[in-house]
C-alpha cells in the first residue's frame, strides 16, 4: 500500500488545471447502456473510480476505449445479454449503482448487488428502488442482489418524490433520471438533486436523444422517447478538485491559479471561503490590475517556493501582491466566458477567520469538501463551527487531526473547531477520499514530516495528486508503506 510522505511548510504557488469530475461521470459512463451506439466522453478523470466503472461496464456488455485524445472515452454497448453488476466489484465502489436504471430501462431487466455501507455512512439506496418502481419496475432483494424487472411494455412515467430524511439522493436521481428518458409518457421528479453532475448527466442524455427540462431545479420533467443514440460529450470540470485546490493554496498561505474552475457551481464554496479570508478572483481575458494599490505584473513569479511559512513556526506571511493576468489557459477552448470553465486566482489574507458551516445539498456548502474546510479551519483564528447534514457522521479525519494538534470537539453531526496557531506533522490515516485529501491539506501545513497512510483512497478522487501538489512547490513523496515505516523507525531512533 502507498503512503504519502509529506514535509509540511512550504506555501503553493503556480497554476494548475481542473480535472473532469469524477462524479459527473460515473454516471454518464453508465449512461452508455442506454443505447448501442458509440457514447464519447471527453475529460474524463484517469481515477481508479472510473477504471473500475470501465471494467464493470465490460463485464454488462459494454466495451470501452479509454485513454484517447483530450482524456476521451469511447463506450459501446455490445451484448446486452449481461446485467448482473457483481458485487465483487460494487463493494468496491458504490457508483456501480448507477447502472441500475439504465440497464433496467434498455434491457427490461438487471441484478446489481446491493451496495454496503461505507466509513462515510449507512449510505441506503431505499430512494433509488422506490423511484424505479413508481416507472413500474418490479424490485426485489435477493441474498443481497437488487433484482429489477420492466413491466411487459416497459416502463411508464410518472410522478416520481426523490427525497429523504437527509434530503434528496444524487445518484437516485441520476438513477431514475437515466430510466425514464426511455419510459412511456411522462415523468416528474419532485425533490430531484440540484447538483450540477445531474445537470451534466442531463445534458449529456439530452445529446443522446431525450428530452429533459429542469435539471438543476427540484422539478426535473422527461419525455420518454423510443430510443437514444450515440453523443459526443465533454464532461464538466470537477467542482470538489477545485475547492480542494482553492483550500491548498489557502492551507499553505499561497497564490494559486486555477484554470478551467466551474466557479458557477461553487458559489456557496467561495462564499464560505471569502468569510475565512481566502480570495478566489475570476481572471479575465483583459489585463486589470486590483486596486489595492500592490499590482506589479504576474504575482506568480519571483516568489521561491517553500520560504513562506516562516520555517514551520505558524506564522502566516502577508499575501502578496495580487494583479489580475491573463485569461485562461485552457488547453481544450477558450474558457473566458463559461461560468463553469473559468481561471481563478486564490490567494489569502496573513490570518484566516473562523466560520460557521452546515453542509447541505447544492448549492449549499458540499460534504464532500467539508474535511478539508476542517483542516483549513484548524489554523483560523478563533471557533469554527462545521455541522454535517448530508453524513453525520463523515468525520473520520477529526481524530487524525487531533494527532497533528488540532483543537476539535465533536457533538452529534457538529464539530467546533478551536484554531490553532500550527500543525504537527506526524503519522495519520486516510479513511474516505475526502478525509484523506483533508489531511493531505494539513500535512502540507504542519510544521515537520507527515506521513498519511492508505492513500489508495486518494487516488479514488484525485488524479496524481502528488505530482500536481509537488509541481506547485508542495515537498510530497508518494513512498511504499514499508519504506515509509522504516523511515519512521529511523527517525525515532
Ligand atoms: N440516502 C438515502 N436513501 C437513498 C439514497 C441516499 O437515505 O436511497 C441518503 C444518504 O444516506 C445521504 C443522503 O441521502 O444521507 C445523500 O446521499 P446521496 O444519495 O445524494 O449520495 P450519493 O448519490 O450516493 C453522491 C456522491 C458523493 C457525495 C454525495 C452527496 C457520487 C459518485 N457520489 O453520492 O461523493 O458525497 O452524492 O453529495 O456522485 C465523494 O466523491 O467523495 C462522494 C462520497
Amino acid at each position: 500500500m502507498d503512503t504519502f510522505v509529506i514535509e509540511g511548510g512550504h506555501r503553493l504557488f503556480g497554476r494548475v488545471r481542473i480535472n473532469g469530475s469524477k462524479n459527473a461521470a460515473l454516471p454518464m459512463l453508465a449512461a452508455a447502456l442506454l443505447t448501442d451506439q458509440p457514447v464519447t466522453l471527453r475529460d474524463v478523470p484517469s481515477l481508479a473510480d472510473i477504471r473500475n466503472m470501465l471494467k464493470l461496464l465490460g463485464e454488462l456488455g459494454c466495451t470501452s476505449e479509454a485513454g484517447l485524445v483530450d482524456g476521451a472515452v469511447r463506450l459501446q454497448s455490445t451484448d446486452e445479454s449481461l446485467s448482473h453488476a457483481r458485487y465483487e466489484i460494487v463493494k468496491t465502489m458504490r457508483a456501480s449503482i448507477c447502472t441500475l436504471g439504465p440497464m433496467l430501462a434498455r434491457r427490461g431487466y438487471a441484478r446489481v448487488s446491493m451496495p454496503g455501507g461505507c466509513a462515510i455512512g449507512d449510505r441506503p439506496v431505499d430512494l433509488h428502488l422506490r423511484g424505479l418502481a413508481a416507472l413500474g419496475a418490479q424490485v426485489t432483494l435477493t441474498a443481497g442482489d437488487i433484482y429489477v424487472k420492466a413491466p411487459p411494455g416497459g416502463l411508464v412515467g410518472a410522478t416520481v418524490f426523490l427525497g429523504g430524511s437527509f434530503g434528496s439522493t444524487v445518484l437516485g436521481t441520476a438513477n431514475v433520471m437515466s430510466a425514464a428518458t426511455l419510459a412511456k409518457g411522462t415523468t416528474i421528479i419532485e425533490s430531484a438533486a440540484c447538483e450540477p453532475e445531474i445537470v451534466d448527466l442531463a445534458n449529456l442524455l439530452n445529446a443522446m436523444g431525450a428530452k429533459i427540462t429542469g435539471a438543476g431545479s427540484p422539478r426535473i420533467t422527461i419525455q420518454g422517447v423510443e430510443e437514444l443514440h450515440g453523443a459526443d460529450y465533454t464532461v464538466i470540470p470537477d467542482r470538489i478538485e477545485a475547492g480542494t485546490f482553492m483550500m491548498a493554496a489557502a492551507i499553505t498561505n499561497g497564490d494559486l491559479t486555477l484554470d478551467n474552475c466551474p466557479m458557477d457551481a461553487l458559489l456557496s464554496v467561495t462564499y464560505t471561503l471569502a468569510a475565512c479570508g481566502v480570495h478566489v478572483q475570476p481572471l479575465t481575458s483583459l489585463p486589470v490590475t486590483s486596486t489595492n494599490g500592490f499590482g506589479h505584473g504576474n504575482g506568480h513569479n519571483g516568489h521561491a517556493n517553500g520560504n513562506g511559512y516562516a520555517n514551520g513556526n505558524g506564522v502566516r506571511h502577508r499575501t502578496p501582491a495580487l494583479t489580475i493576468t491573463s485569461g485562461s489557459s485552457d488547453p481544450f477552448r477558450n474558457t473566458d466566458n463559461d461560468p463553469m470553465r473559468r481561471s481563478v486566482r486564490v490567494t489569502c489574507d496573513r490570518v484566516l477567520r473562523p466560520v460557521e458551516v452546515t453542509t447541505q445539498p447544492h448549492p449549499g456548502f458540499p460534504t464532500d469538501l467539508q474535511a478539508q474546510l476542517a483542516a483549513l479551519l484548524t489554523l483560523a483564528d478563533g471557533n469554527s463551527v462545521i455541522t454535517e447534514r448530508i453524513f453525520p457522521d463523515r468525520f473520520l479525519h477529526v481524530a487524525e487531526l487531533l494527532r497533528m494538534g488540532a483543537k476539535v470537539i465533536r457533538q452529534g453531526s457538529t464539530i467546533v473547531i478551536s484554531g490553532v496557531r500550527g500543525l504537527v506533522g506526524a503519522p495519520v490515516m486516510a479513511s474516505d477520499l475526502r478525509a484523506s485529501a483533508g489531511l493531505v491539506l494539513a500535512g502540507m501545513a504542519a510544521q515537520g514530516t507527515t506521513v498519511v497512510n492508505r492513500v489508495y483512497h486518494l487516488d479514488r478522487g484525485y488524479e496524481r495528486m502528488e505530482d500536481r501538489l509537488r509541481s506547485l512547490g508542495a515537498c510530497i513523496e508518494r513512498v511504499d508503506e514499508k519504506v515509509a515505516m522504516g523511515a519512521e523507525a529511523v527517525g525515532a531512533s
